[in-house]
């Protein structure tokens, strides 16, 4: 038995800043209402024409993590590519960089759909992979290009406001020393809420494509994210505080061994939420969604990488990844650095 180390850490965002501001140009908003409903400043969105694709944006964070690993990029033993905006509705974005890399070696690649999860869902999966000698070094990717795809009207407002562009990586290494790396993983999902955050279309299940073409609807919304707002937030306060306990207590240890916990970055006020409850002080938790907005599968691995570089994160530090999202799915990882 081995355990997994994260080994290197990078992320991508695209330039263009688009403020609370600019979106109340397009839709029927404003910046106080942003803030105090999510702490949301500002986002990052592609621009038309640009090229930046959830693949290659993905590539981009990929490259800074594995350069940071210090291994070349055919010591990738295995790809895991979480997303819930694929480039190509098939196949997924995993083999995109398994070409995009150049890699020579036909190595697997992997496509995870579990949106905000999906990252913790992708590393605990590479986890078992590497606890059990199958692989060395796995690339985890964490994408998300949401902003061609979301509603910019005032009828999609409470959802269009919340998410942001963005991708982040992580190398996940075999570690010999079992005091040290990915401690364990703890995965759920309940899916009786399954339409409560969702996207319908295209779905194969519920409508035949030839009748979507047929029908030629612009007021078809089945394109666009639902989102049943505090539901969700009901829902995702209670799942993250349990995941982050069930994390802890699997290890025997308590909320004062966390030195940083990075939760999904849905909404600030989710984040404070858990804070409070566990009454961790500031420097304990890193939230960056003031700047990205909610990046689903790629928020997680931007606000590590981005506690890392600041330099929030040193060696033998307790660290807990949780996230919260449609499904429902949640997770945590515990991690000693
Ligand atoms: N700007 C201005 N007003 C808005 C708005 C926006 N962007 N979005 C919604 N509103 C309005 C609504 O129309 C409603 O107006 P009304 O009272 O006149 O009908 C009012 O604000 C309240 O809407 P509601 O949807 O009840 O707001 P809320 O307090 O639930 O906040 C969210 C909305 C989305 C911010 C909040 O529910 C939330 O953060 N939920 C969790 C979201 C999340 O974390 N998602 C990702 C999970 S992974």
């Amino acid at each position: 038995m081995y355990h997994s180390k994260i080994s290197g850490l990078g992320y991508y965002v695209p330039e263009n800043v688009v403020t609370n501001d600019d979106l109340s140009k397009v839709i029927d908003t404003n910046d106080a209402w942003i803030q105090e409903r999510t702490g949301i400043q500002e986002r990052r969105h592609v621009i038309k024409g640009d090229g930046d694709t959830t693949t290659t944006m993905g590539v981009k964070a990929a490259k800074a993590a594995i350069a940071r690993a210090g291994i070349a990029n055919d010591d990738i033993d295995f790809i895991i590519f979480a997303t819930l905006s694929p480039d190509y509705y098939f196949p997924g974005p995993g083999v995109l960089v398994q070409r995009d890399l150049g890699l020579t070696r036909t190595v697997g690649a992997l496509d995870v759909r579990n949106q905000c999860s999906g990252f913790l869902y992708a590393i605990s999966v590479a986890d078992q992979f590497i606890k059990t000698g199958m692989y060395k070094n796995i690339l985890v990717i964490g994408s998300e290009l949401h902003s061609t795809g979301l509603d910019m009207t005032t009828r999609g407002r409470n959802v269009s406001v919340i998410f942001g562009d963005g991708a982040g990586a992580a190398v996940l290494t075999r570690e010999e020393d079992l005091t040290k790396g990915i401690l364990s993983t703890h995965l759920h999902s309940e899916g009786q809420f399954a339409e409560e955050l969702s996207l319908a279309a295209p779905g194969m299940g519920r409508r035949w494509v030839t009748d979507i073409i047929a029908d030629n609807d612009p007021d078809d919304i089945s394109y666009y994210p639902y989102m049943n707002g505090q539901f969700v937030f009901k829902n995702a306060v209670q799942r993250l505080a349990e995941v982050v306990g069930e994390g802890l207590a699997a290890n025997n240890l308590a909320v004062s061994d966390i030195d940083m916990l990075i939760p999904h970055q849905a909404n600030l006020r989710i984040a404070q939420f858990i804070q409070h409850k566990f009454q961790l002080p500031d420097d304990k938790i890193h939230n960056n969604i003031m700047k990205y907005g909610n990046t689903t599968a790629a928020s997680v691995p931007i606000a590590l990488t981005e506690a890392w570089e600041l330099g929030k994160i040193k060696a033998g530090d307790l660290v807990v990844l949780a996230a919260f999202g449609s499904g429902f799915t949640w997770g945590s990882a515990v991690i000693r650095w």
